[in-house]
């Protein structure tokens, strides 16, 4: 699994963390990378603990780690709500607007978590930033990768086609599409960017996630601090 970012240790935190956010009888929306697997290892140990809860996994590498975490799985398909989603992120903002994708996951990431009554965001606090500005995934049907390309160059991107590591080509998604990492360099304005790439014909998903986390846990070298998208926070 791709790791960046701050330390395990944090990661862990996070994770942990926001494992209190669910309750005994839950269907939890999992999520993908590193500091999401933290989670997953603490929701495996809540369920040998008693706990009947459920997963809904965002990727094929989490319904993995989910089974080896000890959580009976199920799926969206046959469910008709998801109560708590946990999931990383790549930048967020002080007003928890996303940046994720960077395990190619964000189509998926983004159902599940749209789709919970409570999505809280775990990461370590190396993720944390002023301004967005990581390039934004968009993960894109294959046969639309010319007109696509041509729409986010007019959109002032820089766009890299993701290639894969050991093996000739591009990275090729849990639902068979090809992943776009656009720079823009600082978005100042997200959601009008949103709104701009889900406009371009032969995007699956783009990886800003604006107006979806309700709670960020961040690890820190010493504890870790909730934001809430109201802003509050606190240590903890
Ligand atoms: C998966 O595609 C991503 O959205 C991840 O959730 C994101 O890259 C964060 O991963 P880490 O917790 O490993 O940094």
């Amino acid at each position: 699994m791709k790791t960046t970012g701050g330390s395990a240790e944090q990661k862990r935190r996070a994770g942990e963390k926001a494992v209190e956010y669910v309750s005994d009888g839950d269907i939890v929306g999992l999520g993908t990378g590193s500091t999401a697997a933290a989670a997953i290892d603490a929701l495996g140990d809540a369920v040998a603990a008693g706990y009947d809860i459920h997963g809904v996994p965002t990727s094929f590498a989490t319904r993995d780690r989910a089974i080896e975490a000890g959580i009976p799985l199920t799926r969206i398909e046959v469910v008709d709500h998801i109560d708590v989603a946990i999931d990383g992120s790549d930048e967020i903002n002080n007003n928890l607007t996303l940046i994720k994708g960077g395990g190619a996951a964000h189509a998926r990431e983004k159902v599940i978590d749209a789709t919970a009554d409570q999505f809280i965001v775990v990461a370590d606090e190396s993720k944390l930033v002023e301004t967005l500005s990581e390039p934004v995934p968009v993960s894109t049907l294959p046969m639309a990768q010319k007109p696509v390309k041509r729409r986010l160059d007019s959109l002032g991107a820089t766009t890299t086609l993701r290639s894969a590591t050991m093996k000739d080509g591009p990275v090729i998604t849990d639902n068979g599409n090809i992943v776009f990492d656009c720079a823009f360099g600082h978005i100042e304005n997200a959601e009008a960017l949103a709104k701009s790439l889900a406009e371009i014909p032969g995007t699956v998903a783009h990886g800003l996630f604006v107006n979806l986390a309700d709670i960020a846990c961040i690890g820190t070298e010493n504890g870790t601090n909730v934001y809430h998208g109201d802003q509050d926070q606190g240590q903890n």
